[in-house]
């Protein structure tokens, strides 16, 4: 296989996207992340983004048929030939959907990636995530910004996510082990599942995260 075909799998917080990002700069790659993509619909107002705001809002999962055509549409336009998707799959349903296209296509996954964080630990980054509205990541205490509350990167002003907040969390923490957790042995079944511990500081996770996709199959 000559593309890689990438998912990030984990829980909220976990760190799929200060990873993701790190690895769409390193590997060149479109990175396809499916909450963001749904947040700038709901920005928008677009037809998809209303329909999607109460279930984001609420911590519930955007209905399958709704973010699968979403996603299909995105890999056929930006990711031809490789893509880093973040956030997608998310159900078995997904899964098979995302397998199914890109059969018809006879194209294959490269990897599933799990960043592995307990739950204990997704609470606090979360609630203490804050990102600038181009998507700059920071931490009140893991990754604070040179100036409180100011995107170190174009100086815009931080804010926390509206589904951010404790009770919310909860809820989206309930619904990853119901609907998405089931996945690590989907992938696992099928020999694409790569683990890294998210537990530890970020350059740690990113370098185990590069050492477990340098295998040779996969040719980076
Ligand atoms: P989405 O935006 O995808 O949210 P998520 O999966 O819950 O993931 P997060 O963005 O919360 O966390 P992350 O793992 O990216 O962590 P991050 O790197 O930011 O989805 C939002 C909603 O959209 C869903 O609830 C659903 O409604 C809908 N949706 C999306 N996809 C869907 C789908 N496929 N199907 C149906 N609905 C869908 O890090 C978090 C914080 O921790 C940051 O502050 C960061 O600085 C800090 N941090 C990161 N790494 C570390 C570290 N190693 N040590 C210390 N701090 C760290």
């Amino acid at each position: 296989m000559n593309e890689l075909n990438l998912i990030l799998l984990g829980p909220p917080g976990a760190g799929k996207g200060t990873q993701g990002a790190r690895l769409r700069d390193d590997l060149g790659l479109p990175y396809l992340a499916t909450g963001d993509l749904l947040r700038e619909h709901r920005a928008r107002e677009t037809p998809l983004g209303v329909q999607a705001a109460g279930y984001m809002a609420a911590g519930r999962l955007v209905p399958d048929e709704l973010v699968i055509a979403l996603l299909l549409g995105e890999i056929s336009e930006r990711g031809k030939r490789g893509f880093l998707l973040d956030g997608f799959p998310r159900t078995p349903g997904q899964a098979d959907a995302l397998g199914a296209a890109l059969l018809s296509e006879s194209r294959e996954l490269s990897a599933a990636v799990l960043v592995d964080v307990p739950d204990d630990a997704l609470l606090e980054r979360t609630t203490g995530r804050r990102q600038c509205p181009d998507g700059h990541l920071y931490h009140v205490v893991f990754d604070r910004p040179a100036r409180a509350g100011v995107c170190d990167v174009d100086g815009k002003v931080l804010v926390q996510r509206d589904d951010d907040h404790a009770e919310i969390v909860r809820e989206r923490l309930r619904v990853y082990h119901d609907c998405t957790a089931p996945l690590v042995d989907y992938y696992r079944a099928r020999g694409l599942l790569l683990r890294v511990d998210g537990l530890r500081p970020a350059d740690a996770v990113y370098a185990s995260l590069r050492e477990a996709l340098a295998v040779p199959e996969l040719a980076l």
